[in-house]
């Protein structure tokens, strides 16, 4: 008589050793990059309600948070900016003065060689109209953005950036074209050492709600006349081949946790690391939960980011960079 059931999974999970053993997916905080806001003129940290925990940085409290990202033992920062005043061509992103270049010198000089300092290379913060480019005023075609318009001031936001000491520029306005152009902008200028992440794959969602209070955004209406189709799986793919032929050295998806199909299929085709943004609505719905207490907040965050790395990213941009790499080592 043969015994029933020959075959049991359950074996290798008996135990915690076990379970450590046969793990196929690992998370160290070297995979980890924080996202941070710094708010021109502040005098100390103003939190942001829709992201508990989550602030506008002052530069001094900006200067501690990067210190304490490297004492984390995190891979990165990813800085965005909250200038005090705005225009319709942004011209503040591309001003050495401005907060976010300023910032990006502040971090690179509080981060020495501990961490990879980023700069988000986009005008909808800086913009008084709120959208990722210039606008066209050309007759027939007046509030679009105007696309190859917008590489001009990409290319010049760029090459500030790199004169404040960024190491990696991540390119999140979805311009056609915008990594060949800022590609050759860097180069031109000398600065053919700095790395640029695109944000290939970036979908029109509504998961970036409460970033939009993160940076004040002046946006009425919505991106989806730039940004990728939630329905469109295939051309998500399609985005990060262009960006590598346009030289990018590392490819975004962009919200994760919706889209680990999206992640999955770059992931498994593409030669450069494919990286993953756990966006701010990804954040807020767990603290939310967590709070009410319906959520085990530990446990679930936990989960969220190692299903984003599971699904193929080798690194993930998540505001819970820190706390999650105090508990990774914890685990150790
Ligand atoms: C645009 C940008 C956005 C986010 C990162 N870069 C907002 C948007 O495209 O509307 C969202 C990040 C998040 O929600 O955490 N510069």
């Amino acid at each position: 008589m043969s015994r029933f059931p020959v075959v049991r999974p359950r074996r290798l999970r008996r135990t915690p050793a076990l379970r450590r053993l046969v793990a196929e997916t690992h998370l160290v905080p070297a995979q980890l990059v924080l996202p941070m806001f710094v708010k021109e003129g502040a005098t100390a940290p103003v939190p942001i309600g829709s992201m508990p925990g989550q602030v506008q940085h002052s530069r001094d409290s900006l200067r501690r948070a990067v210190s304490d990202a490297a004492a984390a033992g995190i891979g990165g920062v990813m800085l965005f900016g909250v200038p005090a005043e705005r225009d319709a061509t942004g011209s503040a992103a591309c001003r050495p003065e401005g907060i976010l270049n300023v910032a990006l010198a502040d971090a690179a000089a509080e981060a020495g060689d501990a961490l990879v300092v980023m700069g988000d290379l986009c005008l909808d913060e800086f913009t008084d109209h709120g959208h990722c480019g210039v606008l066209d005023t050309r007759p027939g075609r007046t509030g679009d953005v105007d696309n190859d318009a917008t590489l001009e001031h990409y290319r010049a936001m760029a090459v500030a950036q790199a004169e404040a000491g960024a190491h990696l520029l991540g390119l999140s306005g979805m311009m056609d074209g915008q990594t060949a152009a800022v590609r050759e902008a860097l180069d031109a200028a000398g600065h053919d050492h700095v790395a640029l992440l695109a944000y290939a794959a970036k979908y029109a969602s509504a998961f970036y709600g409460p970033f939009r209070e993160a940076v004040d955004s002046q946006l009425t209406g919505d991106r989806r006349a730039y940004q990728l189709d939630p329905a469109n799986r295939r051309e998500g793919l399609r985005e990060a081949v262009l960006d590598v032929e346009e030289g990018a050295d590392v490819v975004m998806v962009k919200p994760a946790g919706s889209y680990l199909d999206v992640l999955a299929d770059v992931a498994a085709t593409s030669e450069v690391p494919v990286w993953a943004y756990q966006v701010s609505g990804e954040y807020a719905m767990i603290e939310a939960a967590a709070a009410q207490g319906w959520l085990d907040r530990r446990r679930t965050v936990a989960e969220s980011v190692l299903a984003i790395r599971r699904a193929g990213a080798d690194a993930i941009l998540t505001y819970w960079a820190i706390e999650l790499a105090g508990w990774l080592r914890e685990e150790i």
